[in-house]
């Protein structure tokens, strides 16, 4: 201050004097700073966290005894790209939002003790990017700090395949896909016996927010020998707590095979094929005449529930799919007339003659006449002692 007066009298060194005496004046300036703000820290950090998870922005100032006047936090990220102030807090007014309220922020730390922490909860991949916390003291001024916010997403996985049919060229079995993940995902496959004969093939896109599309594919001849066989696709990222594992069992498509029929139990038969997918059975009797009540067909399986002759004859299966029908006959031939049949008509046999030695014996002894006429309703009392021929006329006409 004293030198500024001195240059002003003095006109022809006033304007290299005044320039001096400026730098003079920051100089000491910065030393009073410097002296005042030695050892004064903002301390921040470097957050990851998963989407949707909740995150602290951590912030404080320590070893400063000046008089903060103003916390403030500033934001630039994928969902905000032009740096602004977003929050503030105030000593006497508290927490606030500049620009449009989000409640998933919230201020965590306390004014007094020079703590600016913000939680963010639900964070999304827009959240990403980089957050400063500024302090304002009196006198020095704004002190700061840049936080940058990392978010991890986990990918979307999923499984695809087209069953290839059966064949002799290499088709792709199956796509292992794990969609916009952040950090790009891993896809590997575990394809046990089968690590010789199958070959994959990963690619990789990165989409415009960051995220990354993996796609792995399993290629392999489709032969009988795949069939049914289960392989693994593996995915690991570092958003996802443990990898993943999806099991796939490889499909091969072909049609049904020889279609046996066997006889699984007494009087029941069943259609046996190999076919993928499973093969649909028809059961159809050559003259299409089905002796419907004899006989239950449920899908592969035939049962005789009654032996009649009915039965008799060729009987047709029919295992188809889409890819393909093959047939099976069975001739079912009801011989000795099955044992019901037999018994049945020995019972008849027996009745027969019990019938007509009955009527034999009635006949002979003359109860049949009476009871003949009792049935008739005729009701005239029979002579006691009647003629011979009295009893054959009656007789003759009752006929
Ligand atoms: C923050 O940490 C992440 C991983 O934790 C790292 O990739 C990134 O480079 C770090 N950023 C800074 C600015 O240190
Ligand atoms: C976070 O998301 C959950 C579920 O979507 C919701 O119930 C909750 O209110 C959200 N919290 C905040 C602070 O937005
Ligand atoms: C990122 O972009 C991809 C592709 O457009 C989209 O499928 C995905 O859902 C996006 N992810 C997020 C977290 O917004």
């Amino acid at each position: 201050m004293e030198s500024t007066f001195l240059c002003v009298f003095s006109d022809k060194l006033w304007a290299p004097c005044f320039f001096r005496s400026i730098k003079m004046f920051m100089l000491v300036s910065a030393m009073v700073l410097a002296a005042l703000t030695e050892g004064l820290q903002v301390i921040g950090g470097n957050k990851t966290v998963v989407q949707g998870g909740t995150v602290v922005l951590p912030c404080q100032l320590i070893d400063t005894m000046e008089t903060l006047s103003q916390i403030s936090w500033q934001r630039i990220t994928r969902g905000k790209l032009r740096n602004e102030n977003f929050f503030t807090i105030l000593p006497t007014d508290g927490p606030k939002f500049v620009d449009g309220h989000d409640e998933r922020f919230r201020y965590i730390g306390i004014f007094d003790d020079n703590n600016g922490s913000l939680q963010l909860s639900n964070v999304t991949l827009m959240d990403e990017g980089t957050y400063t916390c500024i302090f304002t003291l009196f006198p020095s001024g704004n002190h700061k700090t840049e936080i940058p916010l990392n978010l991890l997403v986990p990918p979307v996985s999923s499984l695809e395949a087209n069953p290839p049919v059966l064949g002799d060229k290499e088709v792709s079995l199956v796509t292992c896909t794990a969609a916009a993940s952040k950090p790009p995902a891993e896809v590997r496959w575990l394809t046990g016996d089968l690590a010789g004969k199958l070959r994959t093939t990963t690619s990789s896109t990165e989409h415009g927010n960051g995220t990354t599309t993996t796609i792995s594919s399993l290629f392999g001849i489709p032969s009988r020998e795949i069939n049914h066989q289960v392989v693994q696709c593996v995915i690991t990222n570092a958003a996802l707590l443990s990898k993943q594992t999806l099991n796939f069992t490889i499909q091969v498509h072909f049609p049904p095979t020889d279609v046996i029929i066997s006889e699984w139990a007494s009087n029941s038969f069943e259609c046996v094929t190999e076919a993928n997918p499973d093969a649909n059975f028809t059961w159809k009797r050559s003259d299409n005449s089905w002796p419907q009540s004899a006989v239950r067909v449920e899908g592969a399986s035939l049962q005789i529930l009654s032996m009649t002759s009915h039965l008799n004859g060729l009987y047709q299966c029919e295992a188809s799919n889409p890819y393909g029908t093959k047939r099976s006959h069975l001739y079912l031939h009801v011989s000795s007339a099955g044992c019901t049949v037999y018994w049945t008509l020995l019972i008849l046999l027996v009745i027969l003659i019990v019938a007509v030695a009955a009527l034999l014996y009635l006949q002979t002894s003359g109860k049949l006449q009476r009871i003949r006429e009792i049935i008739s309703g005729d009701m005239q009392p029979v002579p006691r002692s009647p003629s011979a021929s009295d009893r054959a006329d009656s007789h003759d006409g009752g006929l």
